[in-house]
């Protein structure tokens, strides 16, 4: 197994109900590892921009308006297949259909304030990464 670096979200409405914590606990508890952070309240470019792949989507503009409605934390991980252990702590997109004990199952709302955002294979992570953050923000484990 390859050690992964991923980009996770922790989105508006989890940001706004103080789970921070609870959520990046869950996060170390599954062996991944913080190696950037940053909290940001994104304006409507940078959302448009994230989630440009969902642009023709019917949800695109609810989606922005959701994200830029608050601060997200923003952050990057790093562990053994980073990229799928993260979208298997996270859970399904939609919290009715995630496992229970994953973090949308626990923490989301509905399928657009679904606390979580994860990369979703090697090449999306490398983008989003770069999307936020410079290469000289990424701390490597020191010891
Ligand atoms: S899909 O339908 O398989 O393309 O969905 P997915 O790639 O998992 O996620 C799309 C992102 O858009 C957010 N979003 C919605 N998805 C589906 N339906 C509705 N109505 C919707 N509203 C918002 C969803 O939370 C995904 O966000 P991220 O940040 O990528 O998890």
């Amino acid at each position: 197994m390859a050690v992964e670096r991923t980009l996770s979200i922790i989105k508006p409405d989890a940001v706004a109900r103080n789970q921070i914590g609870a959520i990046c606990a869950r996060l170390e508890k599954a062996g991944l590892r913080i190696v950037a952070a940053k909290m940001l309240h994104l304006d409507q470019q940078q959302a448009e921009g994230f989630y440009a792949v969902h642009r023709d989507r019917p949800f695109f503009r609810d989606l922005v308006k959701f994200m830029t409605s608050g601060p997200v934390l923003v952050q990057v991980l790093e562990g053994e297949s980073a990229i799928a252990r993260n979208r298997e702590i996270m859970g399904a997109t939609d919290p009715k259909k995630a496992s229970p004990g994953t973090i949308r199952a626990d923490f989301a709302t509905n399928v657009e304030e679904n606390a979580v955002h994860g990369s979703d294979a090697p090449e999306t992570a490398k983008k989003e990464i770069a999307y936020f953050f410079r290469d000289d923000e990424l701390c490597a484990r020191t010891r």
